[in-house]
């Protein structure tokens, strides 16, 4: 939480590559910060979550009563903490309710939404780029692939969405949380538990053609989601849905208004849109890290690792291992060809990956096409006080034709 630390955590990434790439940290855990050993972590079966509660533990200490806090509850019952055999049965109907088909039927609406914020964006005089659009547009995309139509819910309560997963996502951080941020982050895991309880309620009543309904119905029979699973796994759903893509265009952006030769770049040719998102992804994580824990005793660069122990894998550090990445300390859209870890990997890879991806290069293209003489004011940007979901929480942007 070193201020200095969260503002250019890079160097400091470098020197662990360098001197002590299997690290261990005061918080007690491993930290991995080399591409070839943070993938070999995320992809070995023999790494896995673990004991939740004891994992939670470890910030605070062993008379702590994890479950007895919704937020943590929550989060024990996310696939994203579970291992096999839940994790793949949840991971297989959310992902068989979440296809490439669905993804790629939705790309037209997905453009509409961007049109048509940004031109909302356009209109207004002084423009936080983060609340303004960063948040709406795929908090917007979300909604419409959980059925929920605008008109059936008002803006003040998706505004209030966005600040309930906001409020409770801090659980996934690697640290114990102060008395009054777990409060609030328990009092909002209520809120969005109640909020989506209702929805599928609704479809349950009245099915449509929407990821809820899917969902309601996805499996059957005796393998079909309970009602705890469904509202874990849309909450899980649309707060990693919109959090990590809103911080994508937010550092995408401020990246291209610090980099003008790479601006010109894509704006002499938006066929570059894809490598652009890639590089984004690759420079500036919004997900700086995630964690395994040890099932069978490991070796991760020459260190034994115990069973029970955790390794903390920075997948923004591995994204810029010179042992991997050319010149990865440049922000460079030509095409790479080494695909940065940001989605992590493994049985856990991000089902979200291809809707990011699709959002991020809409967002792109409709910027440039529409606005490519935005103006972004780097100098007064401030990021958020954050280490895992690192973005901006104010970024000036004018959008201008
Ligand atoms: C730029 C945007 C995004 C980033 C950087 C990102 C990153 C990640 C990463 C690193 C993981 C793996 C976590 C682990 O291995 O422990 C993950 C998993 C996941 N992501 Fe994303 N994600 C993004 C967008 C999305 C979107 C748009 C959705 C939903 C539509 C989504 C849903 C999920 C889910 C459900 C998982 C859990 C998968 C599992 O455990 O099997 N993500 N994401």
């Amino acid at each position: 939480m070193d201020p200095e630390f969260l503002q250019d955590p890079y160097p400091t990434f470098s020197t662990l590559r360098d001197e002590d790439p299997i690290h261990l940290s005061d918080l007690g855990f491993w930290v991995a910060t080399r591409y070839d050993d943070c993938r070999s972590v995320l992809i070995d079966k023999s790494f896995g979550q673990g004991d939740f509660v004891r994992n939670i533990q470890l910030f605070y200490d062993d008379s702590f009563d994890v479950l007895a806090q919704p937020a943590y509850a929550w989060l024990s019952r996310v696939f994203v903490m579970q291992d096999p055999p839940q994790h793949t049965r949840v991971r297989d109907l959310v992902a068989s309710a979440l296809t490439h088909r669905r993804v790629k039927e939705m790309a037209p609406r997905i453009r509409q939404l961007a049109a048509r914020q940004l031109q909302q964006v356009a209109k207004l005089e002084d423009v936080n780029f983060i609340t303004d659009f960063a948040y709406l547009f795929p908090t917007l995309v979300m909604c419409d692939m959980l059925g929920m139509e605008e008109g059936e819910f008002s803006w003040e309560l998706l505004a209030e969405l966005n600040q309930a997963v906001a409020d409770t996502f801090p659980v996934f951080e690697t640290r114990a949380l102060e008395p009054e941020e777990l409060a609030l982050a328990n009092q909002q895991m209520d809120f969005l538990t109640e909020f989506f309880d209702d929805l599928f309620q609704r479809r349950k009543k009245a099915p449509r053609d929407d990821l809820t309904t899917a969902m309601v119905y996805a499996g059957d029979g005796d393998d079909a989601l309970t009602q705890e699973e469904l509202s874990t796994s849309v909450i899980g759903l649309f707060g990693a849905g919109f959090e990590t893509t809103a911080h994508m265009i937010g550092n995408g952006i401020f990246c291209l208004g610090a980099n003008p030769e790479q601006r010109l770049k894509l704006q002499n040719n938006i066929a570059l849109a894809d490598a652009a998102v890639e590089e984004i992804l690759r420079f500036e994580s919004s997900l700086q890290a995630t964690y395994r824990t040890a099932l069978e005793p490991k070796e991760v660069a020459g260190q034994k690792i115990g069973v029970g122990e955790r390794v903390l894998t920075i997948v923004a550090a591995a994204n810029r291992d010179e042992r991997h990445f050319d010149n990865p300390e440049s922000f460079d859209i030509s095409p790479r060809e080494q695909k940065p870890l940001t989605f992590g990997g493994g049985i856990h890879y991000c089902v979200g990956a291809a809707l990011a991806r699709l959002e991020g290069k809409i967002f792109l293209e409709e910027l440039f096409t529409a606005y490519p003489n935005f103006l972004v004011d780097i100098e007064s940007a401030r990021l958020r006080g954050a280490f895992l979901f690192r973005g901006y929480e104010d970024l000036r942007v004018t959008l201008r034709a």
